[in-house]
């Protein structure tokens, strides 16, 4: 008999293809990039209809800088615009939008403006909780936490033997300070692509993975669901038997 196995509480999604979308309807990368900003935006929805808890997305890593400047401007410019857009509405639905990253370095004013307000606006909210991963890097996080951490043993706070999991846990984006997220229980990419590009290194340890050939601006709600329904038939072990 198969038992029932549990919703996941987290989903985390590596959001990848707009690019190979917009080459393969020839338009141009940024049409491509708007283009997964609506397929994200009923994602959200969907996971919160789901009755999921934490949705995270990878939207711009710390290696994404390599791209040209149109490009990045273009992805920033369209935050500017989902904010504007669909602020009021993720509010309205209880949904509380956190960011893991340096959200303040390097990234144009107008974003950043963006971002400040709808981390004001859903403060106090407690359903959905949207986690953008916006200028995020699992090392750059590691070397942060490690730094945050070695100044706790030097202002004598902290004693060497008492570091542990779950103070570098804490010690993450993913930790205190945006509420200790839970370790994602399933991680999603799109376009057929197999690997992590430096998300949630640390976080990923037990997660189980789900890969599409699906490019990000084509992924639809229903495949969301097929996904967390297979998930759910799945035996995590835990190094248990
Ligand atoms: C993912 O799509 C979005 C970001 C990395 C910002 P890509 O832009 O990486 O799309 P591909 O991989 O080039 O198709
Ligand atoms: C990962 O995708 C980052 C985001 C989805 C934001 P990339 O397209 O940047 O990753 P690589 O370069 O294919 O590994
Ligand atoms: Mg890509």
């Amino acid at each position: 008999m198969s038992e029932v196995k549990k919703m996941p509480a987290h989903v985390a999604i590596i959001m990848d293809g707009n690019g190979r979308w917009a080459e393969k309807n020839k338009v141009s990368r940024v049409t491509g990039h708007n283009q997964g900003m609506l397929a994200m935006k009923e994602i959200i929805k969907k996971a919160d209809i789901m009755g999921i808890k934490y949705l995270t997305v990878y939207a711009f890593s710390t290696e994404n800088w390599k791209r040209s400047q149109e490009e990045v401007g273009g992805i920033f410019s369209l935050l500017v615009k989902f904010v504007g857009s669909e602020l009021a509405e993720l509010s309205s639905n209880n949904v509380r939008v956190h960011i893991l990253g340096d959200y303040t370095d390097r990234v144009p004013q107008a974003a950043v403006a963006s971002i400040e307000k709808a981390l004001e606006t859903t403060r106090a909210n407690d359903g959905l909780q949207f986690n953008i991963a916006l200028n995020y890097g699992s090392r750059a996080e590691i070397v942060r936490a490690v730094k945050k951490i070695a100044e706790q043993v030097k202002d004598g706070s902290l004693e060497p033997e008492q570091i542990a999991d779950e103070v570098i846990s804490a010690n993450l984006y993913t930790g205190d300070e945006n509420g200790n997220i839970p370790d994602p229980d399933l991680i999603i990419r799109t376009s057929g692509e197999e690997r992590l590009s430096n998300f949630l290194l640390w976080q990923a340890a037990y997660s189980e993975f789900a890969f599409t050939d699906s490019l990000w601006p084509d992924f639809t709600p229903e495949e969301f669901e097929n996904i967390v329904t297979e998930f759910c038939s799945r035996n995590r072990r835990f190094g248990g038997r």
